[in-house]
């Protein structure tokens, strides 16, 4: 059954080579290829852009997950309709999300596409948030709740602008971000609800940080490693709860080593602080479990989807990229590949 004519033709990005150093134009080619075939078919309508891209580019990443192929269309997390099936599991007209990113149109064996609830959340690009891990984090790990000082480092990231949120949804007493910029340290207070934020450039992290929290702080959320995650340690209280979540720092830059912090270990072992690393695998668990929270807090008003929305196509997906690493977007990327909506939306986004 098909739900609407398809082309014979559609684009894709291809890893062209592997990066040396920052990935750069002609590292990624945008081709016309033949329509993919697979018992399901899909048109793709948003996928996620994400730093973990970068270092996805290399022959061995440093992340739980395989290389892009090189000649291929990379992977990404991504939504799309069903246009053609012979699944009856996977109907056509269903929402569903998968990772053949990078390309207009995906098809595969049924079990490849998760297919999600249209009417759950306000649109299909709310499914690509990165809420899965800002919940696994701050809600499993952390376990940020009433009462609690909580600090988020690369608060504007895709995970940190959401994990913010979920600290205050759950009760935290006063939710600190930290940003790379002034503009992005008010969006972080303004659009978000942080309770403050500061600009990670104004001056050395340990003194930003004991500013906004003289008393000490009760949870990190750490995505960047480096100088914040010391400031952090410094100024833990006792039995302080760290999810480390990612490490900015070194990741988006070629000093691999400001991600590589060093562990005062013997205020660390005084302080019993509890230091948790962890890596989300997006299990239908997980995922599941995060919507229906999303819906929830988006429904009571309580929760706004911290989202930049870049148009242009799947040939616009390279220079996406390029500018996400150059630290121009707010909050969770996305990139609309087909497809188009007149919906007016509430605030966070950009
Ligand atoms: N543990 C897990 O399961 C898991 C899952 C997903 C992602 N992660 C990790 O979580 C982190 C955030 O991921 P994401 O996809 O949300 O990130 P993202 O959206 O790609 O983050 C982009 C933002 O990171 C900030 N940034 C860039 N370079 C930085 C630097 N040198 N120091 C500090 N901040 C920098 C910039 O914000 P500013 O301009 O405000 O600095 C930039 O806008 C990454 O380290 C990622 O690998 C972990």
């Amino acid at each position: 059954m098909t739900y609407e004519p398809v082309p014979a033709t559609h684009r894709e990005v291809r890893l062209a080579r592997r990066p040396s150093g920052a990935p750069a134009p002609g590292d990624l080619e945008v081709v016309e290829a033949p329509l993919p075939e697979g018992e399901v078919l899909v048109r793709n309508e948003w996928m996620l852009m994400a730093s973990a891209y970068r270092e996805l580019m290399k022959e061995r990443p440093g992340l739980p997950l395989p290389p892009f192929p090189v000649g291929e269309a990379p992977t990404g997390r991504t939504v799309g309709t069903v246009v053609r099936s012979q699944d009856p599991a996977v109907p056509v007209g269903a929402l569903v999300e998968h990772f053949q990113g990078w390309r207009e149109y995906a098809a595969g064996p049924g079990g490849a596409f998760a297919v999600r609830d249209r009417d759950l959340l306000p649109g299909p690009e709310y499914f690509l948030s990165n809420g899965p891990t800002a919940w696994l984090g701050m809600a499993g790990m952390a376990e940020a709740g009433p009462g609690d000082v909580v600090f988020v480092s690369g608060a504007t990231s895709g995970v940190g602008s959401v994990a913010g949120q979920i600290a205050k949804a759950r009760g935290a007493r006063r939710v600190i971000g930290s940003a790379g910029s002034k503009e992005k340290a008010e969006y972080l207070v303004e659009e978000l609800g942080f309770d403050a934020a500061f600009d990670r450039h104004d001056g050395p992290a340990l003194d930003l940080l004991r500013e906004l929290a003289p008393d000490g702080i009760d949870v990190f959320f750490d995505n960047t490693g480096g100088e914040q995650f010391e400031a952090a340690v410094q100024l833990a209280r006792p039995g302080a709860r760290f999810a480390l979540c990612g490490a900015l720092a070194g990741q988006n830059g070629d000093d691999t080593s400001a991600g590589r912090p060093r562990l005062d270990l013997l205020t660390a072992i005084s302080r019993q602080l509890v230091l948790r690393p962890f890596a989300c695998f997006h299990t239908p668990d997980q995922i599941d479990g995060w919507n229906r929270q999303f819906a929830q807090w988006l429904d009571e008003g309580r929760f706004v989807y911290p989202r930049t929305v870049v148009e242009g196509g799947v040939a616009g997906a390279p220079q996406a990229l390029f500018d996400l690493l150059d630290r121009k977007f707010y909050g969770n990327v996305l990139l609309r590949l087909t497809g188009g909506t007149d919906r007016i939306d509430e605030g966070g986004s950009r």
